[in-house]
């Protein structure tokens, strides 16, 4: 990371930030590029943005112009590419923001990456780090091995679908061009700055709101969760070390069934929270509809990280869930802004069909 003048789509979302906050003191210069969606927060970089080496553009990756200038104007040498429409639930209500952004937008990134590489001579050290899924890889049965690098690509709901072309792309201006880019597919993320539509914020924020905690179908769904600062260190792993035009696949070896992280986060905020509105905090738990094309299991193998980089996730689950617990207890300030009247809106659409509201 020493000395790299980075471009950082997305920096201002989930994972993005929690990258930046991790690694920007690492590089010469560090320049987030973010739409501030819905999804993007401007005050979780606040602390950053007074510093001489990070500044924080709000725009668009599907702005051809936009890019080119940010790549001339900063002498940028590494794009790490976070920014997408990141959803399932999201994508299945309205997909066409879902091409757009991660289709249409990465293939802008690209374009313009390959046009400020050969302007500048092709230079061997520049590098395109795309940053994926595994939801590309579509659904494991109750026996199957893991994903691999190798495993065929299987997308089932508009948002993985939308990855996936993206990450083909990728592959493609590689192959085509000898653009030096890598790509890592990962699987579930979990910690600090999540945004509170996905299960472990949103499950915790229920239970501290008294509100009924909403388990799509039987709640026997499978993720392979890791903590968000593990992800962050195997992608500065992969673009210190990888060799352009690779994949890795990366994981926390930790299948997980969802009712029992939902029953852990009960567990935890009852233990952790004072004066919960319901307690103990599993008589909120309620069964709902399933999620249309709802994946039934993921599970990465990260034997090639592991052995090719030397790579391995330092958190485990019940330290790291419980620090994520305490951080949504400490940061209300953080969250409770983002249960705005749109967050509502959402959030009524999506869970009124599938139960009685609270
Ligand atoms: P997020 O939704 O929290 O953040 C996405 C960020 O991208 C936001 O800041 C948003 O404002 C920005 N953005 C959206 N559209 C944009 C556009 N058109 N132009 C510029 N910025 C735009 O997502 P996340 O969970 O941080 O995920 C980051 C990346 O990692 C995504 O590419 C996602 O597919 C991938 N990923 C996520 C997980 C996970 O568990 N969250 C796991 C594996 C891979
Ligand atoms: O696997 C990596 C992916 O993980 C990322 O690519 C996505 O960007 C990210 O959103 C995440 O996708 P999931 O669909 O797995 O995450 P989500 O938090 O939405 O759901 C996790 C599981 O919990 C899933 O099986 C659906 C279930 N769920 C989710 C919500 C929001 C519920 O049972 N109830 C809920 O209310």
């Amino acid at each position: 990371m020493n000395n790299k003048i980075i471009l950082i789509t997305g920096g201002a979302g989930f994972i993005g930030s929690n990258f930046v906050h991790q690694w920007s003191k690492h590089s010469a210069k560090t320049i987030v590029l973010d739409a501030l969606t819905y999804a993007g927060n401007r005050a979780t970089l606040a602390d950053l943005e007074s510093q001489a080496n990070f500044s924080l553009i709000e725009g668009d990756i599907c702005d051809a112009q936009l890019v080119s200038q940010i790549l001339a104007e900063h002498h940028v040498d590494t794009l790490i590419h976070f920014a997408a429409e990141s959803h399932v639930d999201r994508s299945i209500a309205g997909p066409a923001a879902f091409v757009q952004t991660n289709v249409v937008g990465t293939f802008t990134l690209l374009e313009a990456f390959r046009h400020h590489w050969e302007a500048q001579g092709k230079p061997d050290h520049y590098r395109f780090l795309h940053v994926s899924t595994d939801e590309v890889f579509g659904s494991l049965g109750p026996n199957d091995p893991a994903f691999s690098e190798v495993t065929s690509y299987a997308p089932n709901s508009p948002y993985s679908a939308s990855k996936a072309g993206s990450d083909h792309l990728v592959r493609a201006y590689f192959h085509t061009y000898g653009l030096p880019t890598l790509i890592t597919n990962c699987s579930n993320n979990y910690g600090p700055y999540q945004f509170p539509e996905k299960l472990i914020p949103l499950m915790c924020l229920n239970i501290l709101l008294g509100k009924s905690l909403p388990v799509y179908g039987d709640g026997q769904n499978i993720r392979d969760w890791l903590h968000v600062e593990d992800h962050c260190s195997a992608i500065a792993t992969v673009l210190g070390q990888a060799q352009p035009g690779e994949t890795y696949n990366i994981g926390g070896n930790n299948q997980v069934k969802n009712i029992d992280i939902v029953e852990q986060l009960c567990d935890l905020m009852d233990e952790l929270a004072e004066n919960l509105p319901v307690s103990p905090a599993r008589k909120l738990i309620t069964f709902v509809p399933d999620r249309p094309g709802h994946d039934r299991r993921y599970a990465m193998d990260i034997t090639k990280i592991r052995n090719d980089l030397g790579w391995q996730p330092s958190y485990d689950f019940a330290t790291g869930l419980r620090q994520t617990v305490g951080w949504y207890l400490d940061n209300r300030d953080w969250w409770q802004p983002l249960l705005s009247e749109d967050y509502q809106r959402y959030y009524s659409e999506l869970y009124a069909e599938r139960m009685a509201l609270d």
